[in-house]
């Protein structure tokens, strides 16, 4: 959470900082603010809200310089205004963080008894006050840093200027992310790739506990105080392209629309239709060492864990647990050498997700993470990591990424069952081949999206959803429900549905449509039955069905087909019409579909 860039060259830095801050907005956009060195001296402009409000602010007291930082931020400590917008200076230093400096009470207080002055109720005022005492003190500004970093606890990206110092940028990491960019006369900082793919793709990715000194295109990294570090740059594949809009009216459109391509890309070589079988560069699957697997994550990627349960339990024959991380860390979990921890996480920075990743290797365990984020922590962290291949994704509310997740499961499943010897034969090819038809499918999907436009617009009015689904596609129901929450703050619940009867037929009138997740498969059956219970007690219902169900057509009051397809791939397809859904409905009422309120994209704090 809360976006970090600058820069260090020889052009104008606000450009640079604008258009960083604008494809960093979805980590956070409570305030925005900027700090630009003129004449030798930092000056600020922040504002509460999001950035168009800076850019107005910014051209009423524009800044000419080469050296700036910037921020937008996701309140943590302090009310969303424009004194609690960073960046924050306190004598000569001015700073950006992002993280949480846990112990900045105390240090606050010792500050205060000597005659230190605090503006803000933030954590990361603190900082700046620290690096100007140690100045004071007289130490050179990286050591007055490194002994400000020796005293503070918790988490931090930090980009730091100091008045004087013309042509330096200082930054540090622990637990959040920091990018450094090489440019050929110049370099940058941010929190992530999309903010500097615009300046260069050559990227170091800093480690936590680094400090890094950018004089222009000059980097130096330290790893300790007084002790240097060589950290390699990287060539990075994404293209400015792939973080824009594309014309699409929101990145989250856009998105959808993307998955055909991003689930080809994210099952690429890895699936050997010829010879049937799935490897991995950086993961092979060994029964003996293993009993059984867990699969932790959170929000939309905990949806996508539940469906790896399905999947790799049938195929694989090996007991899988789901935990939320945020409950997984604190039940102290039955986990040890003989398991193997499965971290799913889109950003690779979700804290509860990375507190599970150290729990679990304290207690022995194998960390695998499936990632989309390249060199994020969980990545980083992980003993092996699979990379989601969604590109970018920019919507705060997850899709392409989530249909990449259940992508790498399925590869996953299959790569386990063959190692088992529980997934063979006909019953082998059928799957490989289905997982080969999948994207074609998605895209003949999308070329139908009109029809859940139509649908969305018929039941705009609702007050509330209900989302059915049983089996593989409960967990799309959980997710098309949260879609539906997080963009248009309708409120939607995901239940299974022979659970109805258990509770929440209760609510079912003429105002409460159900959302029924129903392709063919085993359940089939069961699903026609729960949605007759609905409808003889004049519900509405809306039905996901597969291609050619007559009879879901006779019983629903909305339908909207999907490609047939393997059952355990059914997820990837049926989730799709349910992101529509979400999308559209908001659309109608006009929420800020890639910002919505409240929420930021990766949640680094607890
Ligand atoms: C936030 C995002 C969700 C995401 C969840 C987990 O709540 O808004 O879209 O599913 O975090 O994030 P991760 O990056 O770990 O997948």
């Amino acid at each position: 959470m809360c976006g970090i860039v600058g820069y260090n060259g020889n052009s104008n830095c606000f450009p640079f900082l604008i258009s960083g801050l604008k494809s960093l907005e979805y980590r956070g956009y409570d305030s925005a603010g900027v700090a630009i060195l003129t004449d030798s001296v930092v000056n600020l402009v922040k504002t509460q809200g999001k950035l168009d409000n800076l850019r107005e602010a910014f051209a009423k007291a524009p800044l000419q310089g080469v050296l700036g930082i910037g921020h937008t931020r996701w309140a943590t400590h302090g009310e969303p205004n424009d004194i609690n917008a960073h960046p924050h200076k306190y004598g000569r230093v001015t700073v950006v963080h992002n993280g949480i400096i846990e112990n900045y009470r105390e240090l606050k207080e010792a500050l205060m008894a000597k005659n230190h002055h605090f503006t803000s109720g933030t954590d990361t005022e603190i900082l700046a006050h620290l690096v100007e005492e140690e100045l004071n003190y007289g130490s050179e500004p990286l050591a007055a840093i490194w002994k400000t970093i020796g005293q503070i606890r918790g988490t931090w990206g930090i980009a730091l200027l100091i008045d004087g110092y013309s042509h330096t940028l200082w930054c540090a990491k622990n637990g959040s992310p920091l990018i450094l960019g090489q440019g050929t006369d110049e370099s940058m900082i941010a929190s992530d790739i999309p903010a500097l793919l615009g300046a260069t793709r050559e990227m170091i990715f800093l480690e936590d506990g680094d400090v890094a000194q950018l004089d222009g295109p000059d980097i130096r990294i330290w790893e300790g105080p007084n002790v240097p570090v060589e950290r390699a740059p990287q060539t990075i594949q994404w293209n400015p392209i792939m973080a824009e809009k594309g014309g699409y009216k929101h990145f989250m459109l856009k998105e959808i629309f993307e998955q055909p391509r991003s689930v080809a890309d994210t099952i690429g070589e890895r699936l050997h239709a010829d010879t049937r079988t799935v490897t991995f560069s950086d993961f092979i699957f060994d029964p003996k060492r293993f009993d059984r697997v867990f699969l932790v994550a959170c929000g939309t990627s905990y949806y996508a864990s539940l469906i790896g349960k399905y999947l790799i339990e049938s195929t694989a024959r090996i007991p899988v647990e789901v935990d939320m991380a945020s409950e997984f860390r604190y039940r102290n979990p039955l986990i040890g050498e003989r398991d193997l921890l499965i971290l799913i996480s889109q950003s690779g920075e979700t804290a509860d997700t990375l507190a599970a990743l150290a729990l679990a290797k304290e207690k022995g365990a194998t960390v695998l993470g499936i990632v989309n984020v390249l060199g994020s922590a969980i990545a980083r962290k992980s003993d092996h990591t699979i990379y989601t291949h969604a590109g970018p994704e920019i919507g705060v509310a997850s899709t392409k990424a989530f249909t990449a997740q259940v992508s790498v499961l399925v590869l996953i499943a299959i790569h386990m069952g063959i190692a088992t010897g529980t997934l063979m034969g006909e019953a082998l090819a059928e799957l490989v081949g289905a997982m080969v038809r999948l994207p074609k499918q998605i895209n003949k999907l999308l070329s139908q999206s009109a029809q859940i436009n139509v649908i969305a617009r018929r039941y705009s009015h609702a007050p509330a959803f209900l989302f059915i689904g049983r089996g593989i596609n409960y967990p799309v129901a959980l997710e098309g429900a949260l879609k539906l929450k997080e963009i248009s703050y309708v409120h939607a619940e995901g239940y299974p549905a022979g659970e109805m009867k258990h509770g929440p037929i209760a609510l079912i009138d003429e105002e409460l449509p159900v959302l029924a997740v129903a392709p063919e498969g085993s359940t089939s059956e069961k699903m026609v039955s729960n949605i007759e219970e609905v409808k003889s007690r004049r519900g509405k219902v809306i039905a996901i069905a597969s291609q050619g169900d007559t009879n879901m057509g006779n019983l629903a009051d909305d339908l909207f087909m999907v490609p047939r397809t393997h059952p355990l791939l059914q997820p990837i397809l049926t989730v799709i019409p349910l992101q529509l859904f979400a999308y559209y409905t908001a659309d109608i009422k006009g929420t800020d579909i890639d910002q919505p309120r409240n929420l930021a994209k990766s949640v680094t704090v607890e």
